[in-house]
């Protein structure tokens, strides 16, 4: 039994020598120790030992396990503190390294103006509506006095999803939505996306509009130039006029095209406006009593005005950007230009 003891002993001695981690070490120790293990096994085999041998063998057997135990645990403290050691040189940091830069983002240029339209007119005591950009051809078209044979129609090329339903054209459509639920006075801007069948360098199939709508008693065109005015400074620069030409738009009676005074060339005519001094930005009139009428609103007692304008356009005209496909293409070259 000495013999075998030994030679346990030895292959021990032989097994842990190498052993670098405590996976390994955890391996050979139950090799031995294990429920299976050589030294359990010889345990096992006490009962077949004489009795009159068994107390002595049975002594050795327990001091083998000892010391194979003590063993293990000696070998355990110091891999373990090995490991730990490795562990910190691997994680230490280099606080010499340059740090990463993390790029700064930028806001969209159409998100840029959407926020300065609506702070300005914010300012002027607009409050935000947001319509769905699904419509159905009522709120799009017939409450805005376009009925289905009306030829305005055909100015703006429709996605039609289904017999009735539409992906809207004109935030207007949000113009009756606000109508219907809110009685006078009104005051809403309604900015969102459009979508028209039209596509080259200033036409894209998703665009962004903003919409305005003032319904209150004693509402005039006076009151709309007056805020146009503001509007023109605020956006365009100090000193920029505004005019109204007559036009056409089958919810507004009258209805009229604004142009803004060249703040390129202050007027006297450049690139920019064409030579002509002026640039359109947008639609308006006053509300067209049959639509008022539609909404539940006595056109007898109030008037209102509403106007529409281009997001993008706004964009092109004052960052001086040629190409509409540059807004929605994603370059952030392009991009990056643009800081809030
Ligand atoms: N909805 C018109 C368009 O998309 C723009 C517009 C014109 C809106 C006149 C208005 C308005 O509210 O009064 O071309």
């Amino acid at each position: 039994m000495q013999k075998k003891i030994d030679e346990i002993e030895k292959s021990i001695d032989d097994a842990v020598k190498d052993v670098q981690s405590s996976k390994t070490l955890q391996e050979i120790k139950m090799r031995f120790l294990g429920k299976t293990g050589e030294i359990s096994s010889l345990m096992k085999n006490l009962r077949d030992v004489p009795p009159e041998e068994r107390p002595s063998v049975g002594k050795l057997l327990n001091a083998l396990r000892q010391w194979t135990e003590e063993k293990f645990a000696a070998i355990e403290t110091r891999i373990k503190d090995f490991e730990l050691k490795k562990k910190y040189a691997d994680e230490k940091i280099d606080v010499t390294l340059p740090g990463r830069v993390a790029g700064d983002g930028a806001y969209h240029p159409n998100t840029l103006i959407r926020d300065e339209l609506i702070s300005v007119f914010a300012g002027m005591g607009f409050e935000v509506f947001e319509g769905p950009e699904i419509e159905n051809d009522y709120y799009n078209f017939t409450a805005l006095n376009t009925p289905a044979d009306h030829p305005a129609r055909d100015m703006q090329d429709t996605f039609y999803l289904a017999k009735d339903l539409l992906l809207r054209t004109q935030t207007s459509a949000g113009q009756i939505r606000v109508m219907e639920n809110k009685k006078p006075p009104i005051k809403i801007l309604s900015p969102g996306k459009v979508y028209r069948s039209d596509d080259d360098a200033t036409h894209s199939p998703m665009f962004s509009q903003m919409e305005g709508l003032v319904v209150d008693k004693g509402i005039t065109l006076c009151d709309l130039k007056g805020m146009l005015d503001e509007f023109a400074r605020k956006i365009f620069g100090d000193g920029v006029k505004t005019r109204l030409r007559p036009s056409y738009f089958p919810f507004t009676e009258p209805s009229v095209e604004v142009d803004v005074s060249c703040f390129e060339c202050g007027g006297k005519g450049c690139r920019l406006c064409k030579g002509t001094g002026w640039i359109e930005v947008l639609g308006a009139g006053m509300v067209n009593r049959r639509v008022l009428e539609g909404c539940g609103i006595d056109p007898d007692i109030y008037t209102g005005f509403a106007f529409g304008m281009g997001i993008e356009r706004i964009a092109m005209l004052k960052f001086g950007i040629n190409n509409m496909k540059l807004l929605f293409e994603g370059d952030v070259r392009f991009l990056k230009q643009f800081k809030g």
